[in-house]
């Protein structure tokens, strides 16, 4: 049977760039083995790089998978260019119309701007110079979509003059923020973990949670993408955007309904009511880190200050979590892999066995977001024997052993919703603005400590969970991270 599915072409601007080789393409390439994308599609990798359409297909060798890559790759189509280089655009552009009367009709352009973000504001320049973001030798330009990777902006400032540049030629429909952890199924699933079981509402506020932490470790350093990390760092990169989202799975209120406005609006309620972090405070409550041998690394500024690590304590002020500390790290380096929230209830063993030799924490809910996606439950329990004497048990839940499925790369969700045209997992300029002025201020704090005299980034050594100053910042709380 013909597939209905309506005609794409995707250009992806920085098609030689890491994203496009770790996820972009490999998402595309399994969305068509699933047969989840048109008959009639095409992409065209943009890049400075010189190369042949044949090279370009070769470039994707890392591909593990490659039962009908003969087929997919066929579709991949390359277009050399600078990103200043306005012929470039007007190739592109023939291109497009070529591609237009090929699969006759109308095609919708997604253009996918996946390259470091100082170059957001050429391209974008360049295509509404040449008409390109107009839906150029199209009768509508609804068809053009514009896709957009985090770091959206730097800080406040710019994340607000990238929103203008955007809003001076595209409706909001037409505008996808990519935050792929939106499309993860794990934080998408805290909502439905929240909201449809009835029995996690009543315990979920100050009156039965301690704190709540969320650790983002990667193995990885920053694996030749010095250029583009050292001019970001561990804060905006992951941050303002991943752990920001996952914060707001988790502290959310109840959205209106399950709509793509309902669940944004709440998202970015959340956001907005995270308390700021003062400059003066930013000691207290930052903690940031570099892994040895940084300095020494590629395309890497030897006096930087850039961090791989970055811990911070603060507090979300709604009614239900007003008083309850979040703690959230990430770094580079670190002993594992690793992405989960530990939600930390109140312990109330005392009461009845302080004498029994209460665990030192109680009931943790872990849910991990990967990797071995799942949901755990610590719960306390008497060990089988005469005496009573009590130990911790989990009770445990995983997707591969309850579904039997592999979980899919997030980026084939944000894909397909890009196809379709849905917004709800992408970023709303509002929530993100929320973000970026909570992190905006954490970065001005820290440019003041640089100045001090005395102020020296904190050093730890790969392979291990950040420095001391991460382990002080909740033990002078009489807290400790939990592993999972
Ligand atoms: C990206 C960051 O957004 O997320 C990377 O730029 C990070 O530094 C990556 O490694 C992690 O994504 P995932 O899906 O592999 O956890």
């Amino acid at each position: 049977m013909k597939n209905k599915k309506r005609a794409f072409v995707m250009v992806i601007f920085g098609a030689t760039g890491d994203l496009a080789h770790h996820k972009l393409i490999p998402a595309l390439f399994s969305l068509f083995n699933r047969e989840k994308l048109p008959d009639n599609f095409s992409v065209i990798g943009f890049s400075r790089r010189e190369m042949t359409n044949r090279q370009f297909r070769g470039h994707f060798e890392n591909l593990k998978d490659r039962k009908g890559w003969s087929k997919f790759s066929k579709m991949l189509i390359y277009q050399k260019g600078d990103f200043q280089d306005k012929d470039a655009y007007l190739e592109l552009i023939e291109k497009l119309e070529e591609l237009d009367k090929k699969y006759k009709g109308q095609v919708t352009r997604l253009f996918y701007l996946a390259t470091p973000p100082q170059n957001y504001d050429t391209i974008l320049d360049f295509m509404e110079d040449t008409k390109l973001s107009r839906g150029i030798g199209q009768d509508s330009i609804n068809q053009t979509k514009i896709i957009i990777e985090k770091p959206f902006g730097k800080d406040l400032e710019t994340a607000k003059s990238l929103d203008k540049k955007l809003y001076k030629t595209f409706k909001e429909e037409q505008i996808f923020r990519v935050d792929h952890y939106l499309g993860k199924e794990t934080i998408q699933n805290m909502l439905a973990f929240r909201f449809a079981n009835g029995i996690f509402e009543p315990v979920w506020n100050n009156r039965f949670i301690d704190h709540v932490q969320i650790t983002f470790a990667e193995q990885k350093g920053i694996e030749g993408r010095g250029r583009f990390f050292d001019g970001v760092g561990i804060l905006r990169d992951v941050a303002q955007n991943h752990l920001m989202q996952i914060l707001a799975s988790v502290a959310m209120e109840q959205p209106k309904s399950f709509e793509r406005e309902a669940i944004r609006d709440a998202r970015a309620k959340v956001i907005e009511a995270i308390r700021p972090i003062e400059p003066k405070d930013t000691g207290k409550f930052t903690v940031r880190g570099q892994y040895e041998g940084y300095l020494s690394e590629k395309d890497i500024d030897r006096n930087s200050n850039t961090g791989t690590y970055t811990a911070v304590k603060l507090f979300v002020d709604t009614e239900r979590f007003q008083g309850v500390p979040f703690y959230l790290r990430a770094g580079k380096n670190m002993p594992k892999n690793t992405v989960y929230v530990s939600v930390v209830f109140i312990q109330t063993c005392h009461i009845l066995f302080k004498e029994y030799g209460c665990p030192e924490i109680g009931n943790v809910l872990t849910i991990k977001i990967q990797p071995d996606e799942g949901i755990t439950l610590r719960v306390i329990a008497k060990k089988p024997q005469e005496k009573l004497d009590l130990a911790t048990v989990n009770m445990k839940f995983t997707y591969k052993d309850e579904f039997g499925v592999e979980i899919k790369d997030a980026y084939e969700k944000i894909l397909l919703d890009i196809f379709a045209g849905d917004q709800m997992l992408f970023n709303r300029s509002d929530e993100l603005q929320s973000s970026w002025k909570f992190i905006t201020k954490i970065l001005k704090g820290w440019e003041v400590q640089i100045k001090s005299s005395k102020w020296k980034m904190p050093k730890y050594k790969k392979g291990t969970w950040g420095p001391k100053e991460a382990l002080d910042l909740l033990e002078k709380d009489g807290r400790k991270w939990i592993e999972a």
